[in-house]
């Protein structure tokens, strides 16, 4: 019986412990059903770098859209259950078709890669022809088999400096990513003109507040950002921006692997400071944006990913004539390493 407020705060307390200890306890179970169930059905579970902190601990691997598309390619496991968006799985799959490759939850999409489909692809190349397209790894399998390179943020310049130089370069669909890549080759590069929704906001946070907040601070930015080309063509002309790198997200993992800074700022998506602060946790990690969040990477749980190991849902498969089209762009990218 509740005979005062005070009572009533400290029974209030009591539940709210309860209910958390209860949630927590489901997770850890969750966990430990979704590692046995690997197991049994020879699968594995890739995870991008934005999954939820909960999601990361179970993968048997995290990484970028570069790293999962090596790790897809190398595995013996039959069974691919991809914690990321669907071009990632749709990339998994073409290139291991003999694979079975499922996504927790099919709503996963990309807004950057839905600023271009296939025919506004074939129209632009019909416009420019010789030109060689470049596509960035967030695309659809139909727009990758129209493509003649792949590349993701952490190699794109690497690709586009394999290219011949007296070639035109038609680069998709990351308006600051071409835009870095084409500051850094200095080369004849035509740029679509598409973003990430949570990536070009960045371009609307002060980076001179942040920087005057964390005066020592290392500023890791994703080539996405909106003030990614600001910042990086500011950190080779003035020596105040010496601290600003700008990285993939594994890019980011391994900086902050090899740095003996105590401090970092992190423009990108907030699901990497989950791995950053695991990998040095006497570190500061703040995020540039607390609104750097992707709804669709946030999409994949402990739950529905339980539910994919289970019933085998949802299978990403592409169609075979789009595939092997596909598969030739993403095969050059991975072989320029
Ligand atoms: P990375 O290739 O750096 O992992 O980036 C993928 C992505 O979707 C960024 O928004
Ligand atoms: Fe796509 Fe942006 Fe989400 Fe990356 S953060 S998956 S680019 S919507």
């Amino acid at each position: 019986m509740i005979h005062n407020l005070e009572d009533f705060i400290r029974l209030d307390k009591l539940k709210n412990k309860n209910a958390l200890y209860l949630e927590d306890k489901y997770m850890n179970e969750l966990a430990i059903e979704i590692t046995n169930l690997k197991k049994e059905k020879n699968a594995v579970i890739l995870a991008h770098n934005y999954q939820i902190g909960d999601v990361q601990d179970v993968a048997d691997f995290v990484g970028d859209s570069l790293g999962l598309s090596q790790q897809a390619a190398q595995t013996d496991a039959s069974l691919i259950i991809f914690c990321g968006v669907h071009f990632m799985a749709e990339t998994a799959s073409i290139i291991s078709p003999d694979k079975k490759v499922l996504i927790p939850d099919l709503q996963a999409g990309c807004s950057l890669a839905d600023t271009i489909n296939v025919e506004q692809l074939i129209e632009w190349k019909n416009d420019n022809p010789g030109a060689v397209v470049v596509s960035y790894v967030n695309t659809t399998a139909a727009v990758k088999a129209e493509s003649d390179y792949c590349c993701t943020s952490s190699n794109a310049v690497k690709i586009i400096e394999a290219i011949p130089k007296d070639k035109k370069v038609l680069f998709l669909p990351d308006r600051f990513l071409g835009q870095y890549a084409k500051a850094m080759t200095g080369r004849n590069i035509e740029i679509w003109d598409g973003a990430c929704h949570v990536h070009e906001k960045m371009g609307e946070v002060s980076f001179s507040d942040a920087r005057l907040a964390h005066p020592n601070a290392d500023f890791l930015i994703h080539p996405e950002c909106g003030c990614s080309t600001a910042c990086m063509l500011k950190s080779q002309v003035y020596s105040d921006c010496k601290n600003v790198k700008i990285f993939s997200t594994e890019g980011m993992i391994n900086h902050v692997k090899k740095s003996d800074n105590k401090e970092f700022v992190v423009a990108t998506e907030v699901g990497i400071l989950h791995r950053l602060k695991k990998i040095n946790s006497e570190a500061e990690f703040f995020a540039m944006s607390d609104k750097s969040v992707c709804e669709y990477m946030k999409m994949i749980t402990l739950k529905n990913l339980y539910d994919s190991l289970l019933y085998e849902q949802y299978e990403v498969k592409v169609p075979e004539d789009i595939a092997l089209r596909a598969k030739l762009p993403i095969d050059r990218m991975l072989s320029v390493f």
